[in-house]
């Protein structure tokens, strides 16, 4: 251990799985303190016991990121218990591969109920606990499909765009009004997680889950898909005092899949 999170608290929305977990792993190696909330108990109960019996500090709670008394009860559990919070990652996330013209509205809604409510809902009820602790970081999980256009995924386009220009405008807030809390977006490429077994199927017609190693040797530069790791090693940058001169800004992480 380093201890490049010592002490620090942090709250990791979607922990029990993929980039959430890797993140989670990789800032206990750091010395922080993890919330781990998710809508998957049995995988985030074991991926807090994990850390645990590896030695870091990890806890698990029942989080629906779309639902407010949800929030109102994590922030309050992490002060009641550890007195601070230093570090949100607003990674909780879901992709709804389909045609525009045949996605029902509940799958459109559903998925920016996720993807960006989820957001919004954490920058608000986090940003007050960060300011009375003294300051904090909160990294928003974008992706690739935030930054450029993809056939059959639109609809999560406009959730991931939404979400790189509500970091960008929240970070200023906090900036001019003094709250030192810095506020960034991630942006990952194609990286190997369960959600490709999940409803991004619908990406190629008739499709029920994708490769992203497949995937990715075709359209990513490197030539391989990206781990949880590759990920969480950004995040945990952006986490650390190492950015401290870092907000509004999009950390790009894709084998060059954008450039
Ligand atoms: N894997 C990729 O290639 C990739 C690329 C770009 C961006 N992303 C983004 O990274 C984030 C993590 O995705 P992942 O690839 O690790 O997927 P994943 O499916 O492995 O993990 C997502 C987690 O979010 C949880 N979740 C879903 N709905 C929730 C809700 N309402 N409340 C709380 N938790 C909920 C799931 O239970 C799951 O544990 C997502 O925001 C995703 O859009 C992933």
């Amino acid at each position: 251990m380093t201890g490049r999170l010592d002490g620090r608290v942090a709250i990791i929305t979607g922990g029990a799985s993929g980039i959430g977990r890797g993140c989670a792993e990789r800032f206990a190696e750091e010395g922080a303190i993890v919330v781990i909330t998710d809508i998957q108990d049995a995988a985030g109960e074991a991926a807090a016991a994990a850390i645990n019996d590896a030695g870091g500090r990890a806890e698990y709670r029942h989080h629906d990121v779309t639902d407010e008394d949800d929030w109102r009860a994590v922030v309050s559990a992490a002060l009641d218990r550890h007195r601070r919070l230093d570090v949100l990652v607003n990674n909780a996330g879901i992709g709804i591969g389909a045609s525009i013209v045949e996605m029902s509205l509940e799958d459109w809604r559903r998925q920016q109920a996720i993807n960006l409510d989820g957001v919004f809902l954490g920058l608000k009820h986090c940003i007050p606990a960060m300011r009375d602790s003294g300051g904090g970081s909160i990294i928003n999980m974008s992706s690739v499909a935030g930054l450029k256009g993809s056939p059959r995924l639109a609809a999560y386009n406009a959730t991931k765009g939404g979400v790189r220009l509500l970091t960008k405008g929240v970070a200023l807030e906090c900036a001019r009004e003094g709250w030192n809390v810095r506020v960034n977006s991630v942006h990952p490429g194609i990286i190997d997680t369960p959600i490709w077994t999940k409803e991004v199927g619908g990406l190629q017609p008739g499709v029920n889950a994708i490769d992203p190693h497949a995937m990715a040797e075709v359209s990513a530069p490197v030539g391989r898909a990206g781990l949880p790791r590759d990920i969480a090693n950004g995040v945990l940058y952006l986490a650390s005092d190492e950015s401290a001169y870092v907000t509004g800004t999009e950390l790009v992480i894709d084998g060059g899949l954008s450039a």
